[in-house]
């Protein structure tokens, strides 16, 4: 047994939908989130501001004496864990081998899309990771800076957003894969509109959910579940202002989060 937290980050709110997942999964859990709200977006940023965040983030979370820390973010995950992943001393989890791992297993004409913010899908990382399963494999990505200001802004199903999901994902849709990984936290609520341009025969992975059944598996293999199932409790960091996050947080989380989020100056850590 292991009653230790979970520790959470992403850019922002984004990494929420991971979160609603972990809790499916693992109910019993004790959570502790932190959104770098102060400091998003990391999708558009250079590299190295990214692995200054993440590594800043990591250290935050480690004050919490955490069991295993999961970055939600996609751009975090890609572009800066593959290098600073030996840099501590507790198992940090990131989407991307979740996420490649459920998309090599769904496709059978081994055509995967990868969509993401341009950090993603700069870091190249979905397609390496896809090829060091099979060679043979083709993969089509695209960054999507547009999505994550739709989803913020609430346009989750609009005409807009519509046109929007067309322009992406048409040459993606053209080449005719039929798995497509939506590598970022905030796409999943784009679900159902990019479901309807792809058509039934593709399967969209959510990164956020792939993580989360990871997790699940990761603990039951090192019996590191918490035994303490009436104690379990979520606690919400933010870098940036408290009452929009449970405002838009509680949307992505579809659970009430006020009164438990924590304002900190992540430029301590
Ligand atoms: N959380 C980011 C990701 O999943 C999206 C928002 C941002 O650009 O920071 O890549």
């Amino acid at each position: 047994m292991n009653n230790k937290s979970i520790g959470v980050f992403d850019s922002g709110l984004g990494g929420l939908t991971a979160v609603k997942q972990i809790m499916r999964e693992l109910p019993n859990e004790n959570i502790i989130y932190f959104g770098d709200t102060g400091r998003v977006p990391y999708g558009t940023r250079s590299r190295d501001t990214i692995l200054k965040y993440t590594r800043g983030d990591i250290r935050f979370l480690k004050t919490f004496d955490v069991k295993v820390i999961v970055i939600a973010c996609g751009t975090a995950s890609s572009a800066a864990l593959p290098m600073i992943k030996d840099e501590f001393d507790v198992p940090i989890v990131g989407v991307i081998d979740a996420a490649v791992y459920a998309a090599v297993r769904a496709t059978k004409n081994k055509k995967i899309g990868v969509i993401g913010t341009p950090g993603t899908i700069k870091s190249g990382e979905y397609e390496k990771q896809i090829k060091e399963y099979d060679s043979d494999m083709q993969v089509y990505e695209r960054a999507c800076p547009m999505f994550v200001p739709l989803v913020e802004n609430g346009y989750f199903d609009t005409p807009v957003t519509k046109i929007i999901v067309e322009e992406y994902l048409e040459e993606i849709r053209a080449q005719g894969v039929d798995t497509l990984i939506l590598g970022c936290t905030h796409y999943p609520l784009l679900e159902k509109v990019i479901h309807e341009y792809m058509g039934d025969g593709v399967t969209l992975i959510n990164s956020g959910a792939e993580v989360a059944k990871y997790l699940k598996k990761k603990l039951d293999g090192e019996m590191a579940h918490n035994d303490r199932i009436d104690e379990h409790q979520y606690r919400y960091y933010v870098s940036d202002d408290i009452s929009s996050f449970e405002e838009l947080g509680g949307i992505f989380l579809e659970r009430e989060i006020n009164g438990q989020v924590n304002k900190i100056d992540i430029e301590q850590y």
